[in-house]
C-alpha cells in the first residue's frame, strides 16, 4: 500500500509563469458538456478520495483558476510518459476522475497546490481547441454509489475479503496511520472500498489506470483483491526477514552486553586486569607481532583511537577485539623446517600403505617446492570415494614436512564472509576461516586442508565463496590476501594448500585449473586386508582403550580371513572406513569377553562373525539375484567410487509400452528405450501385446547415465530368450541405436567394485581396453576381461550363447 498518502506531489516544484486573476477573465465560455482538465503526471485520481495535488506547469494552472473561479469540476487524466511537458491528447489516458477542487492554495516559491476530492469516473468523447488549458466534451461514467449492490452475494462475499485483507495489510505496515484502519472498517460501499484500496496500494500507475478503466464493480473488486494479496504476501515475506535479522542481531548485542558486565564485574572483583593496563598490553602484543611496517602503521593508530576512546563503550571493545585478532596471528617471516625427501618419504610410508604412485607423486611436488620454495607450485587435490585416505595424507604431509596441520570443511559453505571474515562494521564480526586456521595454527608454515572442495556452495545471495576461495589459493594473488574482518593485507604465499573432493565434475572450473589432480581410486582386497593389518586393527585397540590400561587385553586377534570376511561380506565400500568400524566392533565384543572370561587371548574366526556383527549383508548378492532370466548385473561410478548394480526386465500383458522405475535419471531412461529398441530388432519380435518393464532397484546409487546401456540390452535379449545371465558376470558400455558399443569411464573404479562383489568376468568396450593399464594388478589378474565392439558380443559372453543361434531358436 502506499503510505506517502500526503505528499501526492504530482508536478515538479518548478516556477510556473505568475497567473494573474485579469488574464483568465477574457475566456471564451465552456459547452455545458465540456470539462476542464488537467493532465497528471503521476498520480491517478480515484472518486471518494481526497488528495493534494501540486501543479506547475503554466496551462494546469489556468486550469485550476478558472475552475476555481466559475466553480467548476476539474477532469484529472493520467500521462502515458510522465516526463513529457507539453501533452497532446494522445499523450494521456482517455479515463479519469473528474473531482472538486476544495482548497488551492499559492505556497512560496510561486507553487500551486491544490486540495481535490475526486467524485466520479468519465471518459473524454472529444477534446476541444480553443483555449489556454485543455478542453474536453466528456460522458459521465455512474458509479454505483449506494450500498444496494451489497444484495449481490458475490459483491458482498468480495467486499468483506477486501476489508479483510485491507486490515491485515495495514497491520503489516509498519507506520500506517491507525485513522486509516477506522476509516476503511468504516466504509459501507463496495465502489468506494475497491477505489480507496486501490488508491492506496503502491502498484504502478499503469495498474491504477487499469483499475480506473475498470468499471464493472465486480471485475474491479477482483483485480484490486488480486494486487492487495500480492502485497500483503511481499509484506508478509519483509515482515518475516526484518524479525529473522532483527533476532540476530539481539542475540549478538545481548552476547556484547555480558560480555561487557563480565568485565566490569570482574574489575571490580580485581580479577581482570586495569583497563590502562590492558591497552598497555596490546601495545605491547601489536609491537612484538612482527607486522609489516604498513600494518603496524595501521595497528598503531587504531591503538590511540582506542585509548581515546575508553573501553567502556560497545565500540572500544570491538576495537579491542580486533586488536587483538590483529596481534594475534602470526605474521613473522620464520624460514620454516627445510623439507628432507627421505624423511618425508619415510613418514609417508609409515603413515599408509601402498598407494606407491600417490606417494610419488607427493614426494614430487615437495621435492619442487623445496628446490623452489618462492616459486607457484600447484596445489594437491586428492580425488576419490570416502575412506580411501584423502584427509589422513595431507596429515601425514604435515608431518612429513614438520608443518602444523589445519582442516577446513568447506561442504554446504555458502556465504563468501565464512572464507573471507565479515566487516568489522558488523556486530559480532570475525576473520573468515582461512585467517582463524592460521591463527590456530600458530605459524604461516602450515598446511592448510580444504576439505570437500566439490561441495563448496554456489555462490548467491551472500557472494560466491568460489571466488573468494580462488583469491586464497591462487598463488599470484594470495600474497596479498584480504579479510573483510582485518582489511589489512595477509601473506598466504607461504601456507601449504591442500584440497580434497569426492568427485572432480563438481569442483568449480577456475579452481580446478589451479589444481594438481591425483586421484585414489579405492583399495582391492589384499590392499585392505594389509591395510587392516597393519593401521586399523591396531589404531582401533587404541581408540577403544584395549592397548594401554590392561596389557591382557591385547590378546584380543581377529585372524585373516575374518578379516577377509569383514571386507567382503560385511562392507561394500572403496574406502576402508566401513571396515575400521566393523573392526572397532569386533574388538570391542571381544574385549567384553577377556574381561567377562578371563581368557588370556581369544582369536576372532569368520564363523564366530554373523554371532558379532549379524547376518552377512553382501554374501553371494549377484549370484541370487541373477538367477532368474530377465536380470543384468551393471557397473556403475559414483561419487563413492565403482559399484555393481542389477538392472530387472520383466514381462506383463500389455500393449507394447516400456515401464520405467527405480527413480531413473533422464539419459539412462533414453538408453532404456534405446536398449529395448535394439532388443526388438534382435530378436525379431515385436511385442505388441505385452508392456515391458524395466527396473532398476533402490540403492544409495544415483541412477543416471549412459554407461548402463549393454547391461539393459542384455537384461531384455535374456527376458526375451529366457536365457538367464551369467552369475559371475558384470558390464558397463554405452550402446548406439545401431548396436555398437561406445567406451565409458572410470574403469578403474568400476573393475575394483566388480572385484569386491566377486564378479569373475567384466564385459567392457572395446575402446576402454587401454584403460586396463591403471587396474591395479590384483584385479587384472583375478578378473577376466571380454571387449565388446557389438552388442552381440555381450549376449555371447553374458548368456553363454551364439547370438545366431539364439535368434533361431526365438
Ligand atoms: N593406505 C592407507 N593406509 C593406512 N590407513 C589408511 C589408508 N587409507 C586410508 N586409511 C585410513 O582410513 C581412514 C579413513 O581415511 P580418511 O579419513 O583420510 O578418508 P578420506 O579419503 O578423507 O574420506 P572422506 O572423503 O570421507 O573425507 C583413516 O583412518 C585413514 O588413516
Ligand atoms: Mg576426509
Amino acid at each position: 500500500m502506499n503510505q506517502k498518502v500526503l505528499s501526492n506531489e504530482d508536478e515538479p516544484r518548478q516556477a510556473a509563469a505568475p497567473a494573474q486573476s485579469g488574464m483568465v477573465t477574457s475566456i471564451k465560455p465552456l459547452p455545458h458538456d465540456a470539462m476542464i482538465l488537467i493532465p497528471m503526471r503521476n498520480t491517478v485520481l480515484f472518486p471518494g478520495v481526497i488528495s493534494p495535488i501540486t501543479v506547475g506547469r503554466v496551462a494546469s494552472v489556468a486550469a485550476a483558476q478558472e475552475a476555481v473561479r466559475s466553480e467548476r469540476k476539474v477532469g484529472f487524466l493520467l500521462q502515458k510518459d510522465p516526463q513529457k511537458n507539453d501533452v497532446k491528447p494522445e499523450d494521456l489516458y482517455w479515463v479519469g476522475t473528474a473531482g472538486q477542487v476544495v482548497r488551492y492554495i499559492t505556497g512560496a516559491e510561486g507553487t500551486h497546490h491544490l486540495v481535490v476530492q475526486g467524485q466520479s469516473r468519465f471518459r473524454v468523447l472529444e477534446f476541444l481547441e480553443g483555449w489556454p488549458f485543455m478542453v474536453a466534451r466528456v460522458q459521465m461514467v455512474e458509479a454505483p454509489e449506494g450500498v444496494e449492490e451489497l444484495k449481490q452475494p458475490e459483491i458482498e462475499a468480495r467486499f468483506l475479503q477486501l476489508k479483510e485483507q485491507a486490515s491485515e495489510a495495514l497491520s503489516l505496515l509498519p507506520n500506517a496511520p491507525e485513522e486509516l484502519g477506522v476509516v476503511l472498517h468504516g466504509v459501507s460501499s463496495p465502489a468506494l472500498l475497491a477505489d480507496m484500496v486501490a488508491n492506496l496500494l503502491d502498484v504502478k500507475n499503469e495498474d491504477k489506470q487499469d483499475l480506473l478503466e475498470t468499471f464493472d464493480l465486480k471485475r474491479r473488486l477482483d483485480k484490486v483483491l488480486e494486487l492487495l494479496s500480492e502485497r500483503v504476501g511481499v509484506l508478509r515475506i519483509s515482515k518475516e526477514i526484518g524479525e529473522k535479522t532483527k533476532k540476530q542481531f539481539d542475540e549478538r548485542q545481548r552476547e556484547h552486553v555480558l560480555r561487557e558486565q563480565m568485565r566490569q564485574i570482574q574489575k571490580e572483583l580485581g580479577e581482570g586486569e586495569e583497563g590502562e593496563g590492558e591497552i598497555e598490553e596490546l601495545r605491547k602484543a601489536v609491537a612484538g607481532a612482527g607486522m609489516p611496517e604498513d600494518v603496524l602503521k595501521h595497528a598503531t593508530k587504531e591503538l590511540k583511537r582506542l585509548e581515546r576512546m575508553g573501553e567502556g563503550s560497545a565500540e572500544g571493545s570491538m576495537l579491542r577485539t580486533y586488536l587483538e585478532w590483529l596481534s594475534e596471528i602470526p605474521w613473522k617471516d620464520e624460514p620454516g623446517k627445510e623439507i628432507n625427501i627421505q624423511e618425508a618419504r619415510k613418514i609417508l610410508d609409515e603413515d599408509h600403505f601402498g598407494l606407491e604412485k600417490i606417494k610419488k607423486r607427493i614426494l614430487e611436488h615437495l621435492a619442487v617446492r623445496k628446490l623452489n620454495p618462492h616459486g607457484k607450485s600447484p596445489i594437491l587435490c586428492f580425488v576419490g570415494p570416502p575412506g580411501v585416505g584423502k584427509t589422513s595424507l595431507g596429515q601425514s604431509i604435515a608431518r612429513a614436512t614438520g608443518r602444523k596441520f589445519q582442516r577446513i570443511a568447506l561442504g554446504g559453505v555458502h556465504d563468501e564472509a565464512e572464507i573471507r571474515g565479515h566487516r568489522r562494521t558488523y556486530i559480532g564480526a570475525l576473520p573468515g576461516n582461512v585467517i582463524q586456521a592460521i591463527r590456530r595454527a600458530e605459524s604461516k608454515n602450515t598446511v592448510l586442508m580444504f576439505d570437500e572442495i566439490d561441495k563448496l556452495g554456489q555462490g548467491g545471495f551472500h557472494g560466491d565463496p568460489s571466488s573468494a576461495l580462488l583469491e586464497v589459493l591462487d598463488p599470484e594473488q594470495n600474497s596479498r590476501f584480504r579479510d573483510n574482518y582485518l582489511a589489512v593485507d595477509y601473506d598466504l604465499s607461504k601456507v601449504m594448500f591442500i584440497t580434497t573432493a569426492n568427485m572432480l565434475d563438481t569442483i568449480p572450473g577456475p579452481l580446478r585449473d589451479r589444481m594438481e589432480i591425483i586421484q585414489l581410486p579405492g583399495y582391492t582386497e589384499e590392499e585392505k586386508l594389509e591395510i587392516a593389518k597393519r593401521y586399523l586393527v591396531d589404531r582401533q585397540l587404541e581408540a577403544n582403550g584395549l592397548k594401554s590400561e590392561d596389557r591382557k587385553l591385547e590378546g584380543a586377534a581377529i585372524t585373516d580371513e575374518a578379516l577377509r570376511t569383514i571386507i567382503r561380506d560385511y562392507t561394500r565400500e572403496a574406502g576402508v572406513r566401513n571396515l575400521e568400524r566393523e573392526i572397532g566392533s569386533v574388538l570391542r565384543h571381544v574385549a567384553m569377553r577377556i574381561a567377562e572370561e578371563g581368557a588370556m587371548k581369544i582369536e576372532v574366526k569368520p564363523e564366530d562373525l554373523p554371532a558379532i556383527l549379524g547376518p552377512r549383508r553382501f554374501e553371494n548378492e549377484v549370484a541370487q539375484r541373477t538367477a532368474v532370466a530377465g536380470v543384468a548385473t551393471g557397473l556403475a561410478w559414483t561419487s563413492v567410487g565403482g559399484d555393481i548394480l542389477f538392472i530387472e526386465a520383466s514381462k506383463v500383458p500389455g500393449s507394447g509400452k516400456l515401464i520405467l522405475t527405480g527413480q531413473l535419471g533422464d539419459v539412462m531412461k533414453e538408453s532404456a528405450q534405446a536398449a529395448l529398441t535394439l532388443a526388438k530388432t534382435f530378436m525379431n519380435e515385436t511385442l505388441e501385446k505385452v508392456d515391458i518393464h524395466v527396473h532398476v532397484p533402490a540403492g544409495a546409487t544415483p541412477k543416471d547415465g549412459p554407461s548402463a546401456g549393454v547391461a539393459m540390452f542384455t537384461a531384455l535379449v535374456s527376458l526375451l530368450s529366457g536365457k538367464p545371465v551369467r552369475h559371475d558376470a558384470a558390464m558397463t558400455g554405452e550402446i548406439s541405436l545401431r548396436g555398437l558399443v561406445l567406451p565409458i569411464g572410470g574403469v578403474k573404479e568400476k573393475t575394483l567394485a566388480a572385484l569386491r562383489a566377486g564378479i569373475r568376468m567384466v564385459l567392457l568396450p572395446k575402446r576402454n581396453e587401454k584403460d586396463l593399464e591403471d587396474v591395479p594388478k590384483e584385479a587384472r589378474e583375478k578378473l577376466e576381461f571380454v571387449f565388446l565392439e557389438q552388442v552381440e558380443d555381450a549376449v555371447r559372453a553374458a548368456l553363454g550363447v551364439d547370438p545366431v543361434e539364439l535368434r533361431k531358436a526365438a
